[in-house]
């Protein structure tokens, strides 16, 4: 795979580099800029290098064609005032307003295309369609840089077909993700602990499959639980649950045993009559879950649990809250998990806390990025990473 050295003298050349900008957002506000900080650096390595800067990216998922609700422009305003210099966006991604800004850019300018997403050929099935579209982009500059670790399991026309097309280097986001990956896939230093949470088990059959026997042990936690429990022949009241996936959560308890893997389950639950903030939380024993109840966060005795199986590790990955951490009264278990791999960290160990929801969750709940030792800007990147999945993105950085 080339790196950005290995482009040569960028100075006065217009480098494309697709970046994962997909923030969450309130109106037009950002509420969680992590993928936003987390691109700065390679745009600024390239601003350094005297480039011509355009970065494209997508936000949310648009239906192929431009709408405003889906607009870079909070995204690209948000840039600028990282990179402390001005930042244009071109009302569209390939038209005239980006070619004519691909064209008057300066040296160490930056410039962002419109949502590639308003383009059908960015997300199209059809090679042709996304190679026409790729064609396009790779006009407007002369090398390509994919930094977008977040979509590089996607096959899309800006993360995989541009990079056919143009001279391409991976950029440093993707190569520190890759790299984390890669120890904990290879050379994890044990104990090697797993948390997953998130609501269903069907999202995460490919990393337990994968990591079942590479995991020291593998703590479940989050709306998954609960077809867990049920698949042991408890009652789970109104909680989550997917009856077409109890065999196989039966069939993991077995093979974590087969394998000597510690799979730990809740000893308790948080539980309330309904979904809403506010609802009034009762903590009952998990496989006394009364059936007018919902589970909403594991229980204080399975969080101290969690906290001293993750404290123990040198390693450890953690993807899924625990509960509805949006809810004060339901946050108690994913504070834990996040406090521990906090500890983890501290005594020189490796804490991941995979992308989506649990790195919104460390953020919301107030903890310092820099008291992980990674947090994956790709929440399904990741995932399929561990899966042990070829990602488009990346092997076509291996061709190139
Ligand atoms: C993400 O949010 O995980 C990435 O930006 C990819 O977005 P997508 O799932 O819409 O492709």
């Amino acid at each position: 795979m080339k790196t950005i050295d290995d482009l040569g003298d960028l100075r006065g050349k217009r480098v494309l580099v697709r970046s994962d900008l997909n923030v969450p957002l309130d109106g037009t506000t950002i509420t969680d800029d992590g993928r936003v900080r987390a691109s700065v650096p390679t745009i600024q390595r390239l601003v350094d290098a005297g480039a011509r800067v355009l970065v494209t990216a997508h936000l949310g998922r648009p239906k192929g064609e431009p709408d405003p609700a889906y607009s870079l422009a909070p995204v690209a305003e948000r840039l600028g005032e990282l990179l402390g210099a001005p930042v244009q966006l071109a009302s569209d991604t390939v038209g005239p307003d980006a070619q004519r800004i691909a064209g008057a850019l300066e040296d160490g300018q930056v410039a962002v295309l419109e949502n590639v997403r308003f383009n059908a050929g960015e997300t199209s099935k059809d090679d042709a369609e996304r190679g026409a579209f790729a064609d396009e982009l790779a006009a407007l500059a002369d090398v390509f840089v994919s930094d977008g670790f977040g979509v590089v399991h996607r096959k899309q026309a800006s993360v995989y077909d541009v990079a056919e097309r143009l001279p391409a280097a991976v950029g440093g986001l993707v190569q520190a993700e890759v790299e984390v990956l890669k120890r904990l896939t290879e050379t994890p230093e044990r104990p090697y602990v797993v948390v997953l949470g998130g609501s269903k088990v069907s999202d995460k059959l490919g990393v337990i499959d994968n990591l079942i026997d590479k995991a020291d042990s593998l703590l479940i936690g989050g709306g998954m639980v609960f077809t867990f429990l049920a698949a042991q022949g408890h009652g789970v009241g109104s909680s989550l649950l997917e009856q077409d996936q109890l065999d196989v959560a039966r069939r993991y308890v077995e093979l974590a045993a087969e394998k000597g893997v510690d799979l730990v389950l809740p000893t308790d639950v948080v539980v309330a009559p309904e979904f809403k903030d506010g609802a009034p939380a009762t903590v009952v024993a998990a496989e006394a879950i009364p059936s007018d109840q919902m589970g909403l966060d594991i229980g204080p005795e399975s969080a101290q649990a969690f906290a001293d199986v993750v404290r123990a590790a040198r390693t450890v990955f953690w993807n899924g809250p625990m509960g509805v951490f949006e809810f004060a009264d339901f946050a108690g278990g994913t504070r834990a998990v996040a406090e521990a791999l906090t500890q983890v960290t501290s005594s020189g160990g490796l804490s991941v806390v995979g992308g989506g929801d649990s790195a919104a969750a460390v953020r919301q709940l107030g903890f310092d990025d820099d008291a992980f030792g990674h947090i994956s800007t790709g929440g399904g990147a990741s995932l399929e990473y561990l899966e042990g999945k070829t990602l488009p993105g990346l092997a076509v950085l291996e061709e190139s």
